[in-house]
């Protein structure tokens, strides 16, 4: 037995992608806020965190079909939202390293693989995070002749209820793009839904193979998912729209199944401290506080922490803890909730003494004694 489904912390997840793809918006859709209307420009330009817990998450899976939806065994996802303008990519970088899981959001109306997206394949893929594809701004598909289903409905049923040539527009799009993907980056990528089935049915597949005495390279688009399954090599993609909701039940559904099915080693809670500053902020009344992103352990008002510098280790005591409420976003200021203590994961706004030149990107510690305050100094220092 590796960890009791209790012990599960809730899975990080960044979001990435080129700009204005939708990836802010997509998370307004799933918190129901308007987070992307208020930024100037409607550019991203800070790493935002938010947390979405279980039963906002169960609600949208239940909205499946019954084949579909999975069990939701962590507290919920902590999900970070990175910029895709082409001057961020230190931010794009930070929120990958922090992730344990990605969303890469592709427009389907683009021409070709796009700048940022190249990019966040690249450092996804320097980092090592599993990702999935959100093929986002459906709705656009076929000159606006795409039918909503109904709002947040599965796109899997969305799509299939489409007449016949939206349908063709959309799979002619994503081959287009697809090929482009594949040219340049080398990845397998098939819809998500394909990807479950063949998972499903793994040895009536073989079996349906051996009798046709079908050899060789693979021909047909099932026979490739067949072949590469065991491999668990395929990205799944999950088509969405930021505006109706539709796909937002099926990407939850399928970060929920990677994370409990794939990284499930990966996610036990751990009492060792774990933590980064995303940023670090003045707010009216507040003071320089510092957004935290808490992967693993406890933050205790009164904790001792150390943090990189710009003029050398900062040493303080922590004597607030802060968290916007659930499906709010940290940077964004708003009612925030005061904890003693606040658990992995989560973001959390840490009030100390002294952050005025706390270093974005760095490590977060907390010391138990005199000793471990030099120790964390020189480590921070050596970052
Ligand atoms: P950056 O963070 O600046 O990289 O952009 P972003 O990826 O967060 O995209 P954002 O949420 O700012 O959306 C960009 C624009 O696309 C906005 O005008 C959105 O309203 C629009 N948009 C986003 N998603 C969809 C979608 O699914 N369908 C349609 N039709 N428009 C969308
Ligand atoms: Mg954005
Ligand atoms: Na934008």
């Amino acid at each position: 037995p590796i960890f009791k489904d209790e012990d599960m912390r809730s899975p990080i997840i960044c979001i990435l992608g080129h700009v204005d793809t939708g990836k802010t918006k997509l998370l307004d859709k799933i918190r129901a806020t308007n987070v992307q209307t208020g930024e100037a420009g409607g550019i991203t330009q800070q790493i935002g965190a938010s947390f979405f817990p279980r039963d906002c998450i169960e609600k949208n899976i239940a909205r499946l079909p019954e084949d579909l939806r999975v069990g939701c065994k962590p507290p919920g996802l902590l999900i970070i939202d990175t910029p895709g303008h082409e001057s961020f990519t230190n931010l794009r970088s930070r929120g990958a390293s922090l992730c344990d899981l990605a969303i890469l959001v592709i427009d389907i109306t683009a021409k070709d693989l796009e700048q940022q997206a190249a990019e966040s394949i690249d450092i996804l893929r320097k980092s090592n995070v599993p990702f999935v594809i959100a093929l986002n701004k459906i709705d656009l598909i076929g000159n606006r002749e795409w039918r909503v289903l109904g709002p947040d409905a599965s796109s899997k049923l969305s799509l299939e209820s489409q007449a016949p040539h939206v349908q063709h527009h959309f799979h002619k799009n994503w081959q287009w793009l697809q090929g482009k993907i594949t040219e340049k980056k080398g990845l397998n990528m098939e819809y998500y839904w394909k990807l479950l089935e063949a998972k499903q049915a793994p040895v009536e597949k073989s079996k349906q193979k051996k009798s046709k005495g079908k050899k060789g390279k693979a021909e047909t688009p099932d026979q490739a998912i067949d072949d590469i399954t065991s491999a668990d090599s395929y990205i799944h993609v999950v088509p969405t729209s930021a505006i109706s909701g539709e796909g937002i039940p099926d990407i939850l559904m399928m970060l929920m199944r990677l994370s409990q099915e794939q990284m499930r080693g990966r996610l036990e809670y751990e009492d060792e401290i774990a933590a980064t500053v995303l940023e670090v902020k003045r707010i009216e009344g507040l003071g320089v506080t510092i957004d935290v992103v808490l992967t693993n352990g406890t933050l205790h008002e009164g904790d001792t922490i150390v943090v990189a510098g710009m003029n050398g280790p900062i040493v303080s005591t922590i004597r607030g803890l802060l968290t916007p409420q659930p499906l709010k976003e940290l940077r964004v200021k708003s009612d925030y909730v005061h904890h003693k203590a606040v658990k992995a994961a989560m973001g959390v706004k840490v009030l100390a003494e002294g952050m005025d030149h706390a270093v974005a990107g760095a490590s977060l510690y907390v010391a138990r004694n005199p000793a471990e305050v030099e120790t964390y100094k020189r480590e921070a220092m050596e970052e």
